[in-house]
């Protein structure tokens, strides 16, 4: 049997095509990326998160002298909200970048951790995740639920 998994997406031409909740958590992830701490990489993540109570948290990559103890921007953000705001589920989270010296005018695209950290998220409050992903400037990428980003994740229901 032969099957295909896909998924849709918007890809706008810029931030202004966005709706003005949207924009607003957007200029807050490019806000964020100033609170990084990247001196090995220098490249400053900012993610900013809507709750459903409409508040929004920041949070931004922290790194580490030792290097892989460091923690993107994302689960930053996620476990500050897991850890401040239990109650409240996630509807929208931004996520933008800044490198030292060079363009942002790309989407950026959360790495294979952040991605289960976002799906064990929406698991937990049984609610999807948009996600909005850009740079500084140019096209954003807007998916609807973080899932699309893992496909046959692990989402821990074959552990009950
Ligand atoms: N990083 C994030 O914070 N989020 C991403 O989506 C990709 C990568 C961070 C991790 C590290 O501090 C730096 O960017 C370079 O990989």
């Amino acid at each position: 049997m032969r099957k295909k998994f896909e998924f849709e997406y918007h890809l706008l031409a810029n931030a202004s095509e966005l709706s003005v909740e949207d924009q607003e958590i957007l200029v807050a992830a490019k806000e964020a990326t100033k609170t990084a701490y990247a001196p090995y990489s220098n490249f400053y993540v900012g993610a900013a998160a809507r709750l459903s109570n409409g508040k929004i948290v920041i949070g931004s990559n922290q790194e580490s002298t030792s290097f892989p103890v460091g923690i993107c921007a994302e689960r930053t953000l996620l476990n500050s909200v897991g850890s401040q705001f239990p109650d409240l589920s996630i509807i929208t989270m931004a996520i933008s970048y800044q490198p030292l010296g060079k363009d942002s005018i790309e989407p950026i695209s959360p790495c294979g951790m952040c991605r289960q950290s976002l799906l064990d998220y929406e698991n937990r409050y049984g609610a999807p995740i948009k996600i909005i992903l850009s740079g500084m400037s140019g096209e954003v990428m807007v998916l609807n639920s973080a899932s699309n980003l893992l496909p046959f994740g692990f989402d821990g229901s074959i552990l009950k």
